[in-house]
């Protein structure tokens, strides 16, 4: 796939897809992020009076949706590694999974892409429905060009809906040992600097930007020759609203 919004080494994760779930960091890294986003999404849902819409998206396997679709009243996965997508359609086959997920494998690049939902499903061809909450995690790093992606995202969300994004933090030059060495492909920057996304989404058009630190983990870094066996990486949760 080619596009000013997707990585060229984003193949890799069709590759990856089948031991995604696997990976120690990543399973800490969601548990994490849960753990932060609850808080917000409950927030959120007790002055909705019929519970949460939620996009995720970069949704992978997901690690993340399956648990935020317990706390919401629908959520849409949308990935555009169609392998990472069937590994999560391939879940919601089981009995015990949440009835409420929407899988769509798709590049998002448009809020109005026909792949995405109708706000009314009686005009399946009117308008796309429109979001209470969006959230990415280990997204956006990936992405080449942040800021058509987060005009992407705002134009996805209902009026004062919000968005709820988790990536590791840019906090100087040892954010690059984050990821192997081996695992470089379609890793578009070292992380997400504090300040300088918080001015991008403003740019945008988002209010209320508030990106903060929310929890740090250690990670092992040791494939780096130059690096210690283990450092922490704080994580950041950039929040916003649309007017
Ligand atoms: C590191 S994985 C994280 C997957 C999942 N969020 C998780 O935490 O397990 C990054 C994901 O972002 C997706 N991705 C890459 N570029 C993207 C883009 N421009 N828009 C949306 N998703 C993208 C990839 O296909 C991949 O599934």
């Amino acid at each position: 796939m080619s596009s000013a919004q997707v990585s060229e080494g984003n193949e890799r994760f069709n590759s990856e897809a089948a031991n995604w779930d696997t990976n120690p960091v990543v399973l800490e890294a969601t548990r994490h992020a849960f753990q932060t986003l609850k808080p917000i999404i409950q927030t959120m849902s007790s002055s909705s009076s019929h519970g949460l819409d939620v996009l995720e998206v970069g949704c992978g396997t997901g690690l993340l949706t399956t648990q935020v679709a317990g706390l919401v009243n629908t959520i849409v996965a949308i990935d555009p590694a169609a392998e990472m997508i069937k590994m999560l359609q391939t879940k919601l086959t089981s009995n015990s999974a949440p009835k409420n997920i929407l899988p769509i494998a798709q590049l998002l690049e448009d809020p109005e892409d026909p792949a995405l939902p109708p706000a009314d499903p009686a005009s399946p061809f009117g308008q796309r429905r429109k979001y209470d909450l969006i959230t990415s995690h280990l997204v956006l790093h990936h992405v080449p060009d942040l800021e058509p992606f987060l005009k992407v995202l705002l134009g996805c969300l209902k009026p004062r809906g919000r968005v709820a994004l988790t990536d590791f933090e840019d906090f100087g030059p040892q954010a690059k040992y984050f990821h192997p060495p081996s695992k470089l492909d379609g890793v578009e920057r070292h992380g997400i600097p504090r300040e300088g996304f918080a001015d991008l989404m403003r740019k945008v058009g988002f209010i209320d930007v508030n990106v903060w630190v929310g929890w740090t983990m250690d990670v092992s870094t040791e494939e780096w020759s130059d690096a210690p066996s283990k450092m922490p990486f704080p994580f950041l949760v950039c929040e916003g609203a649309r007017p």
